[in-house]
């Protein structure tokens, strides 16, 4: 049977992150690109309180009453599976803000790759927070549903990420980068010269965020704070303690912790020097940025990888790229590279052999332009 109806469709972007890697969660300002590899989301509301969703790509569905969320059940009594977690993380957070969610069938497909750092998971959330409030007909601030979306991958899904990815699955702009300082959520978009492309390389190992060693960075950050504070009583975080503090007291932070803290204090000076950088139009300054940021990530943060290393010294020798890093929380997943434009088509092709060369793996590039954040389109109608 063929049934058809007008339905509405969000499209919602993954992410990258230039610079500003693991200090969302230390206050500290972050990057941030929604690139246009993206999820499609098309939903018509039901009469019935009860989510219905059909994930396409993974030829899924779960169907599951909205009264049910926090109790983690589909509509059989079952563990909600897995891929349902992020839908029901957004409905169950705004639904415990008092947003009004109604049932809705929901039929969603993304290219963008799962596991791989960029952010299919907040494109989800996200996505289904703006169908959430295009059905229901009420308007929430944009900020206010990135904090959702946060609390619910947070407390509902238990990753303790940042909110650098749903921010910037829902803020982006096209054409350009964002700054967001994580402590106060001020935030600007950046433009990023047309000239440039970025080309995000996929190592081909997946990562796993959740209870992973991303949760023993967080505390040794927390660690750190707590010692630091017996000399500078007045921080709250890394951010608030500077390059030249960090100096005086690193020695009395045991190794681990002292180089994770080093390269949070270090990486958010960092950001704070490309932003000038950036607006200036020195893109070979801020690509010098990017690889120290990644020397940093693999030296003291410890979240870089063989294969992700490899990605970013070949990148870093083609003619016309201008910085290479990991991007996201590491322990696998992609590089993002910054590439003169004309160069791009030279660049992917040595990045893909050199890689197959040193590591025996198939690299998957993808040269993505900055895009819109997660946003309604004109009506689209639904076959199937
Ligand atoms: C993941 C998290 C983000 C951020 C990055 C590292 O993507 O979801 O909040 O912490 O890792 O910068």
């Amino acid at each position: 049977m063929t049934t058809s109806f007008a339905a509405q469709s969000v499209i919602s972007p993954g992410r990258v992150n230039l610079l500003g890697e693991h200090v969302d969660y230390n206050d500290g300002p972050v990057l941030p690109v929604a690139i246009d590899l993206s999820m499609t989301l098309t939903f018509e509301p039901l009469d019935e309180d009860v989510l219905e969703l059909h994930a396409l790509d993974l030829g899924k569905t779960s169907v599951f009453r909205l009264e049910d969320l926090a109790e983690k059940v589909d509509i059989n009594g079952d563990p909600l599976a897995h891929f349902a977690l992020y839908p029901a993380s957004v409905a169950w957070a705004l639904q415990g803000a008092e947003y009004p969610i109604s049932g809705m069938r929901a039929v969603y497909t993304s290219n963008i790759p799962i596991g791989a750092g960029l952010s299919s998971s907040a494109a989800v959330e996200v996505g289904f927070a703006q169908a959430f409030m295009a059905l229901g007909g009420w308007q929430a601030e944009m900020m206010t549903l990135v904090k959702l979306a946060k609390k619910g991958e947070n407390e509902y899904i238990g990753v303790n990420s940042g909110i650098m990815d749903q921010f910037a699955c829902l803020f982006g702009r096209e054409n350009h980068a964002l700054y967001l300082d994580t402590k106060d959520l001020s935030w600007e978009a950046l433009p990023l010269p047309s000239d440039v492309a970025i080309i995000v390389a996929d190592s081909d190992i997946s990562r796993e965020l959740a209870g992973s060693a991303y949760n023993a960075r967080q505390q040794a950050c927390i660690d750190a704070v707590n010692k630091l504070r017996e000399f500078l009583p007045g921080i709250s975080s890394l951010r608030d303690v500077s390059v030249d503090d960090f100096e005086q007291y690193k020695d009395q932070l045991i190794r681990e912790v002292r180089l994770r803290a080093q390269h949070v204090v270090e990486e958010i000076a960092r950001v704070n020097k490309a932003v000038p950088l950036l607006q200036e139009g020195d893109i070979q300054g801020f690509g010098d940025l990017m690889v120290a940021g990644h020397a940093s990530l693999r030296d003291l943060y410890e979240v870089s990888l063989p294969e992700l290393d490899a990605l970013v010294e070949i990148a870093i020798e083609q003619p016309g790229c201008y910085g290479a890093r990991l991007t996201g929380a590491g322990f696998g997943g992609c590089t993002v590279n910054l590439v003169q434009e004309e160069k791009s088509a030279a660049f992917i092709l040595a990045l893909k052999a050199g890689y197959e060369q040193r590591t025996g793996k198939a690299a998957k590039i993808y040269p993505c332009r900055a895009a819109q954040g997660a946003h309604l389109v004109s009506e689209a109608l639904l076959n199937f």
